[in-house]
């Protein structure tokens, strides 16, 4: 890459910086990116802690944080409060500071900040946490158009003896130069859920159940019950990555299909009748057709969260084993009428048994025309009695086990027209919700 830093860049860093930058063309999700980008910007600056804010509106919000002392000392879950924090878009603190001047900046001590600057260190989560970022350097995020997506932190340098040091004089030149590859990687990946989320709009146009703020959740929730299942199966770390990468995205387009069902079906308050019925359950035949022709493992995911998220653990959901075309039984997977059998446990692929409990759940918490939400307890006591009969008990296990952060993913993505202006807030990172071992 060209960059002005480049001439005052050691060469063997600026090698490594390129080659971390060159490694980020593989993601694909915003979420793994942000990790991968903070992940990487420690590793060059040798820093213990980083964080990485967003703009929304008129607010920075963290969107990604990592600490290996309190992974150590404390665990993952020190930093889970912490999950939806938000500060001002101003000069007030230091990450609003740099954000607004969009200039780097570099305090080697929090604890002698010039009394007249016009930010302070916000002490919030060092306070809670019993942590001290001592030294600190904050570079904004920005993309070529101008573009600003944040900013990111690299928190207290570590020397050999894992002392914390003040920044050498290349770190800064160091960062900015990575943090263009980064914001580069940032940029496509958020066009790509941009363009994800605006299919979710068209749905909701005609089905007011099927928000960018429903789908956001299902995503965020599908990953974390992804991650926990995984984990338990010791399934390699690669495909894991793979797939993290990639299920998010999937998962916000389950319902895509519902765009070609007419909308007094989507929007009928009584029980549908059969017909209506058979038309509503199109709508899984009729997105799965448009990622049947897999060229990436984003279709084949894709196709494969759509085509299985109404099937049901005991067999009676659908479509079944029926072509996608004709809708015939497929020969082989038929009862003794000749009628199409429903696929059941491991038949059903484990995305589509994901995307079934994320869906549901969700709907069962959320407020919708016809019911107020159901609280956390109610719901979860809901799921596990449909475990073994509607759902994957393993997965209802996941979702169990992953309560601390549901009401998290609930608060992020809140049902409110105006905070999805997609516009203005759509590349709105979910990271510490999928990865909370990092926060
Ligand atoms: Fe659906």
């Amino acid at each position: 890459m060209s960059n002005a830093c480049t001439l005052v860049l050691d060469r063997g860093r600026a090698r490594e910086a390129d080659r971390l930058g060159a490694g980020l063309n593989a993601l694909v999700d915003v979420d793994l990116l942000l990790m991968r980008i903070l992940t990487d910007a420690r590793a060059l600056t040798k820093c213990e802690a980083g964080s990485i804010y967003l703009t929304r509106g008129d607010k920075l919000i963290l969107a990604s944080s990592q600490n290996d002392y309190l992974e150590r000392i404390v665990g993952g879950s020190s930093l889970l409060p912490f999950l939806n924090f938000q500060m001002p878009l101003d000069r007030s603190s230091i990450a609003g500071y740099v954000a607004v001047e969009q200039k780097p900046l570099v305090i080697n001590n929090t604890l002698a900040i010039d009394p007249d600057a016009p930010f302070e260190h916000c002490t919030v989560i060092d306070n809670k946490n019993d942590y001290l970022c001592q030294a600190m350097m904050t570079v904004p995020i920005r993309c070529r158009d101008g573009h600003k997506f944040g900013v990111i932190q690299v928190i207290n340098p570590l020397g050999e003896r894992g002392q914390v040091t003040p920044f050498d004089d290349d770190d800064e030149s160091v960062l900015c130069y990575y943090i263009e590859w980064a914001a580069m990687a940032l940029e496509r990946a958020m066009e790509l859920r941009s363009m994800t989320l605006r299919s979710a709009e068209v749905v909701s146009v005609h089905d007011p159940r099927e928000t960018p703020a429903h789908v956001q959740r299902v995503a965020c929730l599908s990953l974390e019950l992804y991650e926990y299942w995984a984990e338990k199966r010791r399934i390699p770390y690669m495909e894991r990555l793979r797939v993290t990468n990639i299920l998010p995205l999937a998962a916000m387009l389950h319902d895509i299909g519902k765009m070609s069902v007419p909308e007094y079906i989507l929007t009928k308050p009584g029980r549908l009748d059969l017909k209506e019925r058979l038309v509503m359950e199109e709508h899984v035949l009729i997105g799965a057709r448009l990622f049947r022709k897999h060229r990436t493992d984003l279709d084949l995911l894709t196709y494969q969260v759509i085509l299985d998220h109404h099937e049901r653990w005991d067999g009676q959901g659908y479509p079944g084993w029926v072509d996608l075309d004709t809708r015939e039984p497929i020969e082989g997977h038929t009862d003794a009428n000749g009628k199409a059998l429903g696929k059941r446990a491991e038949e059903i692929s484990i995305y589509g048994r994901i995307l079934a409990v994320a869906d549901v759940y969700d709907a069962l918490v959320s407020r919708k025309s016809y019911k107020d939400p159901f609280d956390e307890s109610l719901s979860l006591q809901i799921m596990e009695q449909e475990s073994g009969h509607h759902f994957d008990p393993d997965v209802v296990e996941a979702l169990i086990a992953r309560r601390p952060i549901l009401k998290k993913i609930l608060e992020r993505f809140p049902d409110t027209p105006a905070a999805y202006d997609l516009a203005t807030d759509l590349p709105l990172a979910k990271a510490p919700v999928a990865y909370p071992v990092h926060f």
